[in-house]
């Protein structure tokens, strides 16, 4: 089936008829979305189809047809087939991707609208396990679809016009579909002879026109002695032993975390200067190691400033339970077994639990580089790249700042910052202020008087020296007591975004 669809994608005729097709038949994120009604999309959502093919019932449209074939993984006549896809259903049968059975069609592997603001993409994908209350149990070779990590990752990613990108584990090819977007040239890896030739397709019928390199191979094997402006990989980063069921698209086949530490300590080879690498990752808590320093421990002598944010923290079992049910395992009698023995195996390298979240490596090669590891399981705006980038930017801008530079800078507060004060109502002071932030990481900071009030003064024209000396006179404060005591915050304050240098 991988050569024939290899054979498919590149094929320049057929994938320009078939996108013609699709782009003809209104088979968009929204026309899929407009058809099938709200009910029908988010039933479609918890793995349930009858509410859209009750909302399709009668509609014999190309639309209705392919969105019936592929969405809803429901059998179509032949005759309707044939009209949504003139010309194209022998050959995508060819390829594996259809299966004619009498006068009937059904789909084998996945093409799924998918897109931005911006665009209109198809991603071909294996189909979605489940539906229906069917058994979601997939080969060791199934490819994902989009998935909730797949967008993460993409909102994650530094969206800078760059050279070089790298989409490390590429599977359906969704990231290097962004990447396309505002990379001249990207190449895109799998160790997954599937995942390539779907990504292939995914490429050539969404992004004609982009510069993709897909490479066999795995983690940094394919690519070694290139550099790049920006990696981005959301790979097989289940936490489990090396030695248990091995599904390519979560299961590396290393033990425990093994497979990041890999991807984290191999990134400054293959990052240009000024290059990031953002990694979506598990990492176990292993007992009597703080995990801040287990994961630090990854970044030592890496020539890279990182910011390392904790989203979410699982115990064993409530990992265990997740990856256990991902993998269709509910009701079946391996669950116990495989529970106990997954259980046993955390027990004995003494994993107490599994954090859930991004790294972002920023290659910039200074001496000391500055890592910020953060646990934040609280609200984060998403798309968060262009937050990272300009995280990055107020780090290097603060590296090269002695004090007496940070006192001279004109500091300008950012545009969405605002203040909540706590306190009894009807009294004069507050007791509690805290700053909050509406952009990016959704962060809430408690401050002092003084604090609040040289936020709310830097507006790009004083300095920072002029706005505390006069806060120091209206609060009948020592003024180098008050520079000093403030100036560790306000590297804070830009670092963290409250103030841009
Ligand atoms: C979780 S999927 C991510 C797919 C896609 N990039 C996304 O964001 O949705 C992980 C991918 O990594 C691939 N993979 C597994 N082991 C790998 C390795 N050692 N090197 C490179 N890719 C690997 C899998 O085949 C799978 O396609």
């Amino acid at each position: 089936m991988t050569a024939a669809l290899e054979g498919f994608a590149g094929n320049a005729g057929l994938v320009d008829r078939l996108r013609t097709a699709l782009s003809a038949a209104g088979y968009t994120v929204d026309g899929v979305v407009g058809l099938l009604g709200a009910p029908g999309h988010a039933a479609l959502l918890r793995d349930a189809t009858v509410p859209g093919l009750r909302a399709l019932a009668g509609d014999r449209d190309p639309l209705a047809t392919l969105t019936r074939l592929w969405p809803l993984q429901a059998p179509v006549p032949a005759v309707e087939a044939e009209r949504a896809l003139p010309g194209l259903v022998a050959p995508l049968a060819a390829a594996g991707v259809l299966a004619v059975a009498g006068d009937a069609v059904h789909a084998l592997v996945d093409v799924r609208p998918y897109g931005d603001e911006d665009h209109d993409w198809w991603v071909v994908s294996d189909l979605t396990p489940g539906l229906d209350g069917s058994t979601k149990r997939v080969g060791a070779d199934h490819v994902l679809g989009v998935s909730p990590a797949s967008t993460t990752l993409a909102q994650l990613g530094v969206r800078d016009p760059v050279g070089r990108a790298l989409d490390l584990g590429t599977g359906c090819g969704v990231q290097a579909l962004h990447l396309s977007g505002h990379v001249a040239e990207v190449v895109a890896t799998d160790v997954n002879p599937r995942a390539l030739a779907m990504a292939r397709l995914t490429l050539a019928l969404s992004a004609p026109g982009a510069v993709v390199d897909v490479r066999s191979g795995s983690l940094y094997e394919p690519v070694g002695g290139e550099r790049f402006d920006l990696v981005l990989t959301n790979p097989p980063f289940v936490v489990s032993p090396a030695d248990g069921e091995r599904l390519v698209y979560r299961d590396s086949g290393l033990p425990g975390d093994e497979v990041v530490r890999r991807i984290v300590t191999g990134a400054p080879a293959v990052l240009a200067d000024g290059g990031w690498c953002q990694v979506l990752a598990n990492w176990a808590h292993v007992e009597g190691q703080p995990w801040e320093q287990r994961v630090e421990g990854w970044l030592v002598g890496s020539g890279c400033d990182a910011w390392v944010l904790q989203r979410e923290v699982l115990d064993p079992a409530g990992y265990v339970q997740m990856w256990l049910a991902d993998a269709g395992l509910v009701g079946s009698p391996e669950w116990a077994a495989r529970y106990d023995a997954w259980l046993e195996w955390f027990e004995r390298e003494r994993i107490e639990a599994v954090g859930l979240g991004w790294l972002s490596l920023h290659r910039t090669g200074r001496a000391e580089p500055v890592v910020r590891v953060e646990d934040w399981p609280y609200a984060i705006e998403q798309p968060v790249g262009a937050e990272v980038a300009s995280w990055g930017r107020r780090v290097g801008v603060l590296q090269g700042l002695s004090a007496d530079d940070l006192l001279g800078a004109r500091l300008v507060r950012a545009a969405e910052v605002v203040q909540e004060t706590y306190g009894e109502p009807g009294s004069a002071d507050p007791e509690r202020i805290v700053l909050r932030r509406g952009r990016g990481v959704l962060r809430a900071r408690p401050v002092d008087t003084a604090e609040a009030a040289l936020v709310g003064a830097c507006d790009g024209e004083l300095t920072v020296a002029q706005v505390l000396d006069a806060l120091a006179v209206l609060l009948d404060l020592d003024p180098a007591a008050l520079r000093s005591a403030t100036l560790p915050a306000v590297r804070d304050l830009v670092e963290e975004g409250w103030l841009i240098p």
